[in-house]
């Protein structure tokens, strides 16, 4: 099989661990980079080995031996750039969140469906196989019936103002940047996500969410009790607990091991990452690709639109404006 060819979008923090796990993909390859300025997508390149860099995103969509392209620009900016690489006939795998508002997902995602080519939110904890291991578990049965989680992901960003994390011009905020998953794993846990219980969130100067803590209940009476924030670290522990026992997600963001307590003992599997752990998310892309699927059942649209309404009605709720 031809090795499938990666175009980067925006070579930052997060492009770099795009590009080291590829490595771990025997049939893919980073065939182009494009930046704003050639000099960075140059700089990238060599540091990658990869052959082709642009000065443009617009050239780098355009280049016809790409396969897909991978959006990893800051969330104010997803919207364009993935509408650049639709409109040049490329799939895409857009960086998480999917859209800094709902206006901007539900632009993506009509774009998509109207050129008949895929797009993911690129939400890689979603495709871990420490995942995989505890959905197995609940759907056995084996810590009864779910019927809480308690899930953090929040960590000391330090102070720049003018920081992707900070600056609301870039859609910067604790929610967007890690609440989103706590929000996507409540979300997979229960197979759905409601409208917030109830929520608090401390605004920084720059007028974004440094902190916050939300609680979710399901009709049933299940709950999430979630927390996020940029500014203080937190555990990035996740806990879901049933009628008959409970699992542990240590780092659940990243995980690599999860611990199965039910029937008196201890099970612990240990799921080591191929590489940095993205290898998952962007072999799920592919293989959607190639077999033709516009989303991917692991993570399809609606449930990234919701996510997004979910964050967008929390974001608005306490009172975080952005300028776009
Ligand atoms: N999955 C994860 O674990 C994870 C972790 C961190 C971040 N992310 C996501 O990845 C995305 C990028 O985050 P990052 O940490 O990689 O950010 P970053 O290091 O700041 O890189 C973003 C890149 O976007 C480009 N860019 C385009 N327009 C820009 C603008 N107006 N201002 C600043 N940069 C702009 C820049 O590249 P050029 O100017 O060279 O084109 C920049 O290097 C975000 O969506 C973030 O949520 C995901």
């Amino acid at each position: 099989m031809q090795p499938f060819r990666w175009g980067i979008l925006a070579p930052g923090h997060i492009a770099e661990k795009f590009a080291e796990a590829i490595t771990a993909i025997p049939d893919a390859a980073v065939t182009a980079v494009g930046s704003r300025d050639r000099g960075r997508a140059e700089a990238f390149a060599a540091r990658y080995a990869i052959p082709r860099a642009y000065g443009s995103y617009a050239d780098l969509v355009t280049d016809p031996d790409l396969d897909a392209i991978y959006v990893a620009s800051p969330h104010s900016h997803h919207r364009d750039h993935v509408l650049l690489a639709l409109a040049a006939g490329k799939p895409v795998l857009c960086e998480k969140p999917l859209g800094a508002t709902l206006a901007h997902a539900s632009a993506m995602i009509d774009a998509a469906r109207r050129s008949n080519l895929f797009l993911m939110e690129a939400l890689w904890t979603r495709f871990l196989p420490a995942l995989a291991t505890a959905r197995g578990w609940i759907d056995a049965g084996r810590i009864g019936t779910l019927r809480r989680l308690e899930a953090d992901f929040s960590f000391r960003g330090g102070w720049n103002p003018e920081s992707r994390l900070l600056n609301p011009a870039l859609a910067g905020g604790g929610l967007l940047d890690v609440g989103i998953y706590v929000l996507s794993l409540a979300q997979w846990a229960f197979g759905s996500l409601p409208d917030p219980a109830a929520s608090s969130a401390a605004i920084g100067e720059t007028g974004v969410d440094e902190q916050a803590a939300m609680i979710f209940q399901w009709p049933d009476g299940a709950q999430a009790v979630l927390t996020c924030g940029v500014r203080t670290s937190g555990t990035a522990h996740a806990r879901l607990a049933g009628t008959e026992g409970s699992i542990d997600i240590p780092s659940f963001f990243n995980a690599q091991e999860v611990i199965l307590n039910a029937d008196g003992k201890e099970e612990r599997i240990r799921t080591p990452h191929l590489k940095n752990g993205f290898e998952y998310e962007i072999r799920e892309a592919m293989a959607c690709i190639r077999g033709g699927r516009l989303e991917s059942p692991v993570l399809p649209w609606r449930e990234s639109l919701r996510l997004t309404e979910v964050s967008s009605r929390l974001i608005d709720h306490w009172g975080v404006r952005y300028p776009f």
